[in-house]
C-alpha cells in the first residue's frame, strides 16, 4: 500500500510511520511526504530518503484550488484514486481539507486526533481536553469526511489526564499512545483488516 503522508509540524507520527515502513515486512511504505508549510518533520522523511513536497495555501487563490495543487501533487507521486488506491495519512496537518480534496481520496483518507472523538474536536483538542477539566481523553485515527474531525471512527485509544499536566505533557502522553495506535491502523487498512469503504459507507 503506497502512502501519502500530510504534517505541518514536528512529525513524530511520521517518524512512528517511516520507522515501521523501514521493515520491509510492513505492508505499506511511505512513498511521498507533503505539507503546507516547512515543516521541521520533513527532515525525518529526506533523511529516510522519501520525497517531500510544499504546497502553501498561500500560493492558491482559494481553499478549493489549494486542495486541488496538494492533490495532484499526491497523486504525482504514484498515490493515486484509482483503481489501486493508496491511502492519503493526515498526521499532524493543521489544514482543513476542501472537500473536493476529501471527495477525491476518501476513504482512502485517514486522519489522527488527539482527542476521543467526537470530544474535543478542532485544532486545540489537548488544551481543551484539560480546559474541561477532563480526568480521560485519547487519541482517535478516523476516515475523514467532509466535515471537520466528523469522520468514522477506526481505532481510539485512552490516556489519563494527570493532576497539573501542562499541555506538553498532556499531549506527549498521548503521542505515546498515537504513534503505534497510528501504525497499527495503518497496518490492518494495507492488510485489508478494515473496510475503508464500508466504513465509509454507513
Ligand atoms: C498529533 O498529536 C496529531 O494528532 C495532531 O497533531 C499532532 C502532531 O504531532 N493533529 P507530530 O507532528 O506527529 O509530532
Amino acid at each position: 500500500l503506497k502512502l501519502a503522508v500530510l504534517i505541518s509540524g514536528g512529525g513524530s507520527n511520521l517518524k512512528a510511520l517511516l520507522d515501521a515502513a523501514a521493515d520491509p515486512q510492513f505492508p505499506a511504505r511511505i512513498v511521498c511526504v507533503g505539507s503546507d508549510t516547512d515543516a521541521p518533520g520533513l527532515a525525518h522523511a529526506e533523511a529516510a530518503g522519501v520525497p517531500t513536497f510544499v504546497v502553501r495555501p498561500g500560493d492558491s487563490d482559494s481553499r478549493e484550488e489549494w486542495g486541488q495543487v496538494l492533490a495532484a501533487a499526491i497523486q504525482e507521486h504514484g498515490v493515486g484514486t484509482g483503481p489501486e488506491p493508496g491511502l492519503v495519512v493526515s498526521a499532524g496537518l493543521m489544514r482543513i481539507l476542501p472537500a473536493g480534496f476529501v471527495r477525491e481520496f476518501s476513504p482512502h483518507l485517514i486522519n489522527t486526533h488527539p482527542a476521543l472523538l467526537p470530544l474535543y474536536p478542532g485544532a486545540h483538542a489537548v488544551r481543551d481536553a484539560l480546559a474541561a477539566g477532563a480526568t480521560e481523553t485519547g487519541v482517535t485515527v478516523h476516515i475523514i469526511d467532509e466535515g471537520v474531525d466528523t469522520g468514522p471512527v477506526l481505532r481510539q485509544a485512552a490516556v489519563e489526564v494527570r493532576e497539573h499536566d501542562s499541555e506538553e505533557e498532556l499531549h506527549e502522553r498521548i503521542k505515546r499512545l498515537e504513534r503505534p495506535l497510528l501504525v497499527e491502523t495503518v497496518r490492518e487498512i494495507a492488510l485489508g483488516e478494515l473496510d475503508l469503504a464500508g466504513l465509509a459507507s454507513r
